[in-house]
C-alpha cells in the first residue's frame, strides 16, 4: 500500500521531518512533481492551516501557499486578525498533482485520491505533533476529511470548532505516537499540548479566485477565519 510512514524520521523537530519527506517515496506523486513541498512557519506557532496540496507555483518555489490561492489566503488570513508570520501552514498531500495539457503544457491541479491522502497522512500528523497548535484550520474539503475523516462535508460543517481527537493510537498523534503521560513520546518527538485541540473548516481559498460572487465568498472565508481567531484570544 502506499504509506509514507517508512520514511519518517524516528526523532527530531521541523527540520528533521522536511529533510526526511524530501526523499519520501510514500505514493507515486513524487515521480512527476518537481520536489516536496513541506510545511513552512515556526514550530512555536498556535494556529496550523491545511490545504490540499502544493500548486504550480509552489511545485516550482518549494513553498506552500506562494501562488494565487496563496496570496487570496494570506490576505484574508491578515483581515481576520491572524498573523501569517506566526501561522504554520502546510498540505494534507506534499506533492503537486497535475495534467499537462495544451500545446505549452499548462499544469492542470488534479485532486489527489483517498489513496494518496492517505499514504501522506503521517507527514500531517507529524508536523501536528512537532507544532503542537491550539487551532488546526481545513481549508476546503481534502483537508476536512484529513482532519475530521472521509464522511466530513465542509458545507455542513464550516466555521465551527471541534474538538480534535486526543493524540494517541488513531487519533491526532497516530502514525507518529502518543504520550498519555505528557513527557518525551517513544518516537523521540516532542510532545505536543495535552489541552484540547480545536479543528475548524472553512473553504479552500481558491474557491474565491472561481467563484462569480467573490465579494461574498471571499466574506464568508474571513468569517470563518475569524472564529479561528477569536479562540485564540
Ligand atoms: N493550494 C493549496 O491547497 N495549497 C497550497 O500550498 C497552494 C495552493
Ligand atoms: Fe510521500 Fe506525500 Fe509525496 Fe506521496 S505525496 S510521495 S506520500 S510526500
Amino acid at each position: 500500500a502506499y504509506d509514507a510512514a517508512p520514511y519518517l524520521p524516528d526523532r527530531g523537530g521541523l527540520t528533521a521531518l522536511r529533510r526526511a519527506a524530501a526523499d519520501c517515496h510514500g505514493c507515486p506523486l513524487y515521480e512527476n512533481a518537481t520536489r516536496t513541498v513541506f510545511g513552512s512557519g515556526p514550530a512555536s506557532a498556535r494556529v496550523v492551516l491545511v490545504g490540499e496540496q502544493p500548486g504550480d507555483q509552489e511545485d516550482r518555489q518549494g513553498e506552500p501557499f506562494v501562488g494565487p490561492a496563496g496570496h487570496m489566503l494570506r490576505k484574508a488570513l491578515e483581515e481576520a486578525g491572524l498573523d501569517v508570520a506566526e501561522a504554520y501552514l502546510t498540505n494534507a498531500v506534499k506533492h503537486f498533482k497535475f495534467t499537462s495539457a495544451g500545446p505549452g503544457k499548462r499544469r492542470i491541479h488534479k485532486a489527489p485520491s483517498l489513496r494518496e491522502m492517505t499514504a501522506c497522512r503521517p507527514w500531517l500528523t507529524a508536523e501536528l505533533h512537532v507544532v503542537g497548535p491550539e487551532v488546526v484550520v481545513a481549508l476546503g474539503a481534502t483537508a476536512g476529511k484529513a482532519l475530521f475523516g472521509p464522511s466530513f462535508r465542509v458545507t455542513k460543517d464550516r466555521g465551527a470548532l471541534i474538538p480534535l481527537p486526543p493524540p494517541g493510537p488513531g487519533g491526532r498523534g497516530s502514525g507518529a505516537g502518543g504520550s498519555p503521560a505528557g513527557g518525551p513520546t517513544a518516537d523521540g518527538f516532542p510532545a505536543g499540548r495535552e489541552d484540547t485541540v480545536y479543528g475548524l473548516a472553512t473553504i479552500h481559498p481558491s474557491a474565491v479566485l472561481r467563484a462569480d460572487d467573490r465579494a461574498a465568498v471571499y466574506a464568508g472565508l474571513v468569517s470563518d477565519l475569524r472564529v479561528a481567531a477569536d479562540a485564540l484570544r
